[in-house]
């Protein structure tokens, strides 16, 4: 082996050196890049449309005489003997058919309460002694803010459900030391008089936030 010229082994420590500084450079560089790229690419996602407002609000469609009292509004409707007379209870007509002939000063009622219409009848349900209160089967009176309790008369398990919590939607605090509990009345949801519910339009399903696969919904399902 010859002995290597030290001119040699100084020039190969400079190369050396070079490539040290050189790779340490594209190192740095890199550590930059991947710094600053360090995103993944994803294609860029389809824009997906909000949910309409309107199926987010949770404010019950319908409002009770209890919430009439508490917003102050116009309660012409209930005052009972600002048109009839105490001593004579207003008598219920029918057509000829048996059908309930509904006067034109409550022509904002529409009665269909069961099939058939089978509880249709005013004094069902109203106080024929005392048109400003609701009265039950068995001759109890009931006051206009606790129509539950007129309901659940005739309809015991719904009532027990609801109050259970299984019927009508509860909101508040399971735990009664953090708050309230709130439980909607049967006529937030249910109109008296013609208490089935109309259909609604159902809001819309989820949106995938990546390709529908063969196992998901196609679109035209959603
Ligand atoms: C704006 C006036 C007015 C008010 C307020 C009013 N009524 Fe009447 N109501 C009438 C008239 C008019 C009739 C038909 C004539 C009659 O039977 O006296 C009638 C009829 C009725 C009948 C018989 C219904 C039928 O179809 O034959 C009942 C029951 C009745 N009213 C209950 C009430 C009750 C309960 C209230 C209060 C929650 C009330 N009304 C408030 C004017 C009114
Ligand atoms: C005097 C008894 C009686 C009272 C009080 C009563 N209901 Fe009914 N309800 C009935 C009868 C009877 C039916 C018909 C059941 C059937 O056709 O199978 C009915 C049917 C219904 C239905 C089913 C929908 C329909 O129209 O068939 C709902 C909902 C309802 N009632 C809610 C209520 C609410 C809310 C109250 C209180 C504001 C109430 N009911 C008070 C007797 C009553
Ligand atoms: C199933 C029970 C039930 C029957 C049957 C019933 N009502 Fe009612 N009615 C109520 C309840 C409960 C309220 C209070 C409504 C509320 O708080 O939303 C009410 C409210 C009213 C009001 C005041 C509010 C309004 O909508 O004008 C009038 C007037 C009235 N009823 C008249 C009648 C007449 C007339 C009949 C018969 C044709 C009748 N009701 C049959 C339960 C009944
Ligand atoms: C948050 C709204 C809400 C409240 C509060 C509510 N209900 Fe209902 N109720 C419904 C809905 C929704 C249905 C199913 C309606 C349909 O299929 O038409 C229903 C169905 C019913 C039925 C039909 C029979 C059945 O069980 O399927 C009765 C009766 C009834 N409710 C009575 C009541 C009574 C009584 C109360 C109060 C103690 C009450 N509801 C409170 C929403 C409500």
């Amino acid at each position: 082996m010859a002995k290597l010229d030290p001119s040699a082994q100084k020039k190969s420590d400079h190369t050396a050196n070079y490539w040290l500084g050189g790779l340490t450079a594209v190192f740095f560089s890199l550590t930059i890049f991947f710094a600053f790229n360090s995103k993944p690419h994803v294609a860029a996602q389809p824009e997906i449309p909000l949910v309409d407002k309107k199926f987010l609000d949770t404010s019950p469609w319908r409002q009770t005489y209890a919430d009439l009292v508490k917003a102050k509004e116009d309660l012409s409707d209930y005052d009972c003997y600002a048109c009839h007379d105490k001593a004579k209870p207003p008598r219920i007509r029918y057509d000829t058919n048996q059908k309930i002939i509904i006067p034109k000063e409550h022509a904002n009622i529409e009665m269909s309460h069961g099939t058939h219409e089978r509880n249709n009848i005013c004094y069902n349900c109203h106080n024929e002694q005392n048109l400003n209160t609701l009265q039950v089967r068995d001759g109890n009176v009931v006051k206009f803010d606790n129509i539950p309790q007129l309901c659940g008369s005739c309809h015991g398990p719904t009532l027990r459900d609801w109050e259970a919590g299984a019927h009508g939607r509860t909101s508040g605090y399971w735990d009664r030391q953090l708050g309230d509990i709130n439980r909607l009345s049967c006529a937030n949801c249910h109109n008296p008089h013609a208490p089935d519910i109309p259909t609604r339009e159902a809001a819309p399903g989820p949106h995938y936030l990546h390709e529908a696969s063969s196992h998901e919904p196609s679109k035209s399902h959603r």
